[in-house]
């Protein structure tokens, strides 16, 4: 099997109108990802060693989008949209390059998995020339059925040119193909647009290579892998569905999650065993998580990387360029960004923490913030290990507190402050009139009374 080669020919020269959308279909995205990235990650997963990608006119982004993820995709215009046939032998120049194997997949068609393509190539490796992924529905209205003669597959017949008996059959084409490589001009050459819709139709290379004497055959897929997205209502369907996927792969993998339905993951979030993960969590892209971590209810993650044993929120934000080191903490209503919070220190309450890092051990008093931006620069926080910042200090970078100094509370600190100082940072001392809050009191209550 890992000798041979495969070819993905991805199609993605429809219009994707129903999406109202100025951004062509398959750059929409799921997880973060987009459709055309999901797509790509499961032929990777297949073992694909090439990828051509078939766009329309003004794909320009769909190429960059294909380019980044994939280095060396090849990609082929569709000038009119004449058929599925036609948009495969638009990527003609990439099938001569001569593969064992093609895979024929749809750019709005994401949550197909490595595991079934890898089936569909192995049919292949075992001397099958088609394959077709195919769906049993009750409700086949609109898709292609498959034309069995004696159990065996023959054609795969569109809706539109079924007869009522044909319209009668409920295992159904999902689109998908595998397709011998050495076989494949010769049977894409052969379709014609003799149909309904005057189409080129890829399913018909079905009956072609049957008619030829070679083997085709469909293997059986669950509908979900087969959902294309035409709209929003579909795009948000099948998130759902990723969504539900990627939670029970963590839970088998040792996270804990108490409300399943209420985590929303990122494509790439990563988390260990032993975590523990409250309700109402959202994990954008870029996060890493550890084991043994306690991440509590209406968090919002990014670009962040968490070690073991931290704890975050509830209700904590964490942007781009959060590390959390062992055993620190993040508490409620703190947001941080490009910081670093040393092993086991307290960020607990109402606090921003941005351009700046946090000692081991550190505490950071609630109300604490890091002046970071003076409307055109940004500039850097470090506070030493075992330093303790009184509440609602002000901290004005660019500035250096020391290990273990101590910050009073309400203090604005502009200046560094050396290791073990104490360091008041408000505009007076505090001043004290003895007796001066009964009469200010007394006059309140005549003015009230005399209403
Ligand atoms: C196709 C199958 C049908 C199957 C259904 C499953 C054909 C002829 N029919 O129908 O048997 O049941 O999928 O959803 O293949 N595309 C191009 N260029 C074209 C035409 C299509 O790039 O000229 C792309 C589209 O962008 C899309 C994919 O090919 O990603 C499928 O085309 P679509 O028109 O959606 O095919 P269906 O009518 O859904
Ligand atoms: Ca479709």
């Amino acid at each position: 099997m890992q000798a041979r080669t495969c070819l993905s020919i991805i199609l993605a020269a429809g219009e994707g109108t129903r999406m109202k959308s100025a951004k062509p279909k398959v750059l929409h995205r799921i997880a973060g990802r987009t459709l055309l990235g999901h797509v790509i990650d499961a032929t990777a997963g297949a073992g694909a060693s090439a990828t051509a990608v078939v766009a329309g006119h003004g794909s320009q982004a769909v190429m960059e989008e294909a380019a980044a993820i994939s280095r060396g995709a090849s990609f082929h215009i569709q000038d009119k949209r004449l058929g599925t046939a036609h948009a495969v032998l638009s990527a003609r120049e990439a099938i001569e390059r001569g593969y064992d194997d093609i895979l024929i997949l749809f750019g709005d068609t994401p949550l197909v998995t490595g595991e079934t393509l890898l089936a569909a190539r192995q049919r292949l490796a075992d001397g099958v020339s088609v394959v077709v992924m195919g769906f049993r529905t009750g409700e086949p209205d609109g898709y292609g059925r498959l034309i069995e003669t004696k159990g065996r597959l023959t054609a795969v017949r569109e809706d539109k040119d079924c007869n009522d008996e044909e319209r009668k059959i409920t295992f159904c084409n999902g689109g998908l193909m595998a397709v011998s490589g050495p076989a494949a001009l010769d049977l894409l050459g052969a379709v014609g647009n003799d149909n309904a819709k005057g189409e080129y139709y890829l399913p018909d290379i079905v009956e072609i290579a049957a008619r030829r004497g070679l083997r085709v055959e469909a293997i059986e897929v669950q509908f979900e892998e087969l959902l294309g997205i035409n709209n929003r209502a579909e795009l948000a369907a099948a998130e759902a569905i990723w969504q539900d996927r990627q939670r029970r792969r963590f839970m088998l993998a040792g996270v804990s999650l108490q409300a399943p339905g209420t985590v929303h993951f990122s494509h790439d979030t990563k988390i260990g065993p032993d975590t523990e993960i409250e309700p109402n969590v959202w994990f954008g892209p870029g996060v890493t998580v550890a084991e043994r971590v306690r991440i509590r209810g209406f968090s919002h993650i990014e670009g962040a990387t968490i070690a073991a044993g931290a704890e975050v929120g509830p209700f904590a934000r964490l942007r781009p360029g959060t590390e959390m080191a062992e055993g620190s903490k993040i508490g409620n209503f703190c947001e941080t960004k490009k910081a670093h919070i040393g092993a086991g220190a307290k960020v607990n309450h109402l606090t921003y923490i941005g351009d700046a890092t946090v000692g081991a051990k550190a505490n950071v008093g609630a109300g604490t913030i890091t002046c970071n931006y003076d409307g055109y620069n940004k500039y850097e926080t470090h506070i030493g290990s075992d330093a303790f910042i009184g509440s609602n200090s002000a901290l004005v970078a660019p500035v250096t507190i020391g290990d273990r100094a101590l910050i009073a509370a309400g203090s604005v600190i502009t200046r560094d402050v050396p290791a073990d100082a104490l360091a008041f940072g408000r505009s007076h001392e505090q001043t004290v009139r003895e007796g001066k809050a009964l009469e200010i009191n007394k006059r309140n209550a005549a003015r009230k009374s005399a209403k």
